[in-house]
């Protein structure tokens, strides 16, 4: 009966979400409590900056999420956290309102946390190795999924790189673009590698 109750519960409020009269903002209230009410990030909470990106990528992540292709088995805690939280959103046909509202909002540059990047050298790994997918100045390419990394968190940046890295991110078989992205993380040499294309990324306007 209490089951039977809560089920009932969690009905009604997605259907409230729902509602049509729910407004994109109010829907993105439940994620601003670890993203920030302008998406700008919050790195005490290892929640990214999300202003940056594009709608589309934005709904790919939800989507990966909630289907545990992204955050399940041996992901980090963040992603972990981040697939707790897919319990908190709306309804998918409500989706690509919520991304478009997030992509909205804007904020100024992140603060810098990591120190002891070149970006002259980071600029000739991302030449080589990067850029093919995500564009000459880290734009992001649609095309072949790859997103935006200008104007992203370095912390975040360097986690992500790291993840993939060692297989906590890109590892489900059916994550397509998380497995292109997890073998290309791998061609990067060394720890001063990655700060140095961080760096470099950082140096490229959002
Ligand atoms: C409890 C805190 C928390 C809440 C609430 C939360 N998130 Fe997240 N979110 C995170 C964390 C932490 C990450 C980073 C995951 C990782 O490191 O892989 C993340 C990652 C993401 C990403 C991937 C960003 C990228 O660049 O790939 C998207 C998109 C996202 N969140 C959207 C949302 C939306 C939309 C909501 C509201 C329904 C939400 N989040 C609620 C903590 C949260
Ligand atoms: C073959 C195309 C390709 C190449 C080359 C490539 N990437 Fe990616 N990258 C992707 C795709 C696709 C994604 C999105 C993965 C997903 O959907 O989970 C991605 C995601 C990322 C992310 C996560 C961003 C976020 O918001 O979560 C980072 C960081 C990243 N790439 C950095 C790099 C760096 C640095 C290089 C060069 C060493 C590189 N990529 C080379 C295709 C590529």
């Amino acid at each position: 009966m209490r089951l039977f109750l809560v089920t009932l519960l969690a009905a009604l409020l997605t259907a409230a979400m729902a509602a049509a009269d729910v407004s994109p903002e109010e829907l993105y209230q439940p994620c601003a409590s670890c993203h920030g009410a302008d998406a700008g990030g919050n790195a005490g909470l290892q929640a990214p900056r999300l202003n940056h990106l594009r709608p589309v990528y934005i709904l790919a992540q939800l989507d990966k999420f909630q289907r545990g292709l992204r955050g399940a088995g041996d992901a980090t805690a963040a992603a972990q956290q981040m697939a707790a939280s897919v319990s908190m959103l709306p309804p998918p046909e409500r989706w690509p309102e919520l991304a478009h509202y997030i992509s909205e909002l804007a904020s100024g540059p992140s603060a810098a946390t990591l120190a002891g990047g070149d970006p002259v050298l980071g600029g000739d790994y991302f030449n080589q190795f990067c850029g093919a997918c995500h564009g000459p100045a880290a734009g992001g390419n649609v095309a072949l999924n790859a997103p935006a990394l200008a104007g992203a968190d370095d912390w975040y940046l360097a986690a992500q790189l790291q993840a993939f890295r060692e297989g906590q991110r890109g590892q489900h078989r059916e994550d397509r673009s998380g497995r292109q992205m997890r073998n290309m993380a791998r061609v990067l040499p060394d720890q001063q590698a990655i700060l140095d294309v961080i760096a470099f990324i950082r140096s490229q306007p959002q």
